[in-house]
């Protein structure tokens, strides 16, 4: 980004001024998972988001982006995401054209080609390494995605990385951030990340929100849903979740099927509206096959029976 049209918003300076930057960019946080991200732009220590699938881990990485004004690094991790594809590579094909056309030109001297081949242009950066590198707006977010996926010798090379926010290119030398831009890892628990990369990082498990907090998301995300729509829409799928299924709902299910309900004009819930809207909020035949027949009524009549408990 060009230093004349950077918009870098200086860093909050407390729990409350994090909670109402997010609050800018329509996330809902709750008091605990902004807290331990205020203390890690204030300590420059990366930040662990481990939770259910679809409960907000990825977007507060880019809602802080955007609410900051930096810029968004993100690294989808995979199964086999190696170093090469983390980092740097070189440009071969590049490389090989510029070899050609020293040749061609009879000017091939060795030496001389090889200082002009490892250079950065010749090298195609990847997230880390960007990260790494001077930002005019500022150290950006890198948000590195789904760490669960990558593998162990992948973890303790990332460690490496993030223990001094530097890289080393054998034929550049080191790059060393310096402001270390703000990490947020994420995980889906697929399987337990190391300890050694927890513990470089302040850690917090992001949970399904209560009532409240889903409303309030609601009202962000879906302002044109009643209140009385959204409010049958969160009991109900808070009751989903209570319902042992395979795959619960997450906050995004629930924003999604706001959304269909409300492009379907609907006012109220009813069991005949909701078993077919159902593929909104559950992806698995299984799970919804099971809510067929009596079990949606069921669902149904307890959430609002809840509501009429709390007055909502
Ligand atoms: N607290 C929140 N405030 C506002 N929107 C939210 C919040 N939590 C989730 N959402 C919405 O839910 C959607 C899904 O969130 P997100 O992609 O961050 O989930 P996730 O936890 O990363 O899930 P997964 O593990 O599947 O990647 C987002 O696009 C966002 O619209
Ligand atoms: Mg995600």
């Amino acid at each position: 980004m060009d230093a004349a049209n950077t918009t870098a918003t200086p860093a909050p300076v407390s729990i409350d001024e994090t909670i109402a930057l997010l609050a800018g960019e329509n996330y809902v946080c709750g008091r605990g998972l902004a807290t331990v991200a205020f203390l890690s732009m204030t300590l420059d220590k990366p930040l662990f988001l481990e939770g259910e699938a679809g409960v907000g881990k990825t977007e507060i990485a880019k809602a802080l982006a955007s609410g900051l004004g930096r810029r968004l690094i993100r690294l989808q991790c995979y199964e086999g995401l190696d170093a090469a594809s983390a980092i740097y590579e070189w440009n071969f094909t590049a490389q090989m054209v510029a070899i050609r056309t020293a040749e061609a030109a009879g000017n091939a001297d060795r030496d001389l080609l090889q200082q002009e081949l490892f250079t950065g242009d010749f090298l195609i950066r990847r997230p880390l390494l960007e990260a790494m590198e001077p930002h005019a707006e500022g150290p950006p977010v890198l948000l590195i995605d789904e760490v669960d996926r990558t593998d162990e010798p992948f973890e303790a090379f990332l460690l490496e990385a993030l223990s001094d926010y530097q890289v080393t290119i054998p034929e550049l030398g080191t790059i060393r951030a310096d402001e270390p831009p703000l990490v947020i890892l994420t995980s889906n628990r697929t399987r337990e990340v190391h300890d050694a990369l927890k513990r470089r990082c302040l850690y917090h498990w992001v949970d399904y929100p209560d009532f409240e907090r889903e409303m309030d998301i609601l009202r962000a995300r879906v302002p044109e849903a009643t209140e009385t729509l959204s409010a049958e829409i969160v009991a109900f799928v808070q009751g989903l979740r209570g319902a042992d299924l395979f795959k619960n709902p997450g906050v995004a299910e629930t924003i999604d099927w706001a959304k269909c309900l409300v492009a379907l004009d609907t006012v109220a819930l009813s069991p005949e509206v909701i078993s077919d809207t159902l593929g909104a909020i559950l992806k698995y035949q299984d799970d919804i096959a099971r809510m067929a027949g009596s079990e949606v009524t069921r669902i149904l009549d307890e959430a609002r029976a809840k509501l009429a408990d709390t007055g909502s």
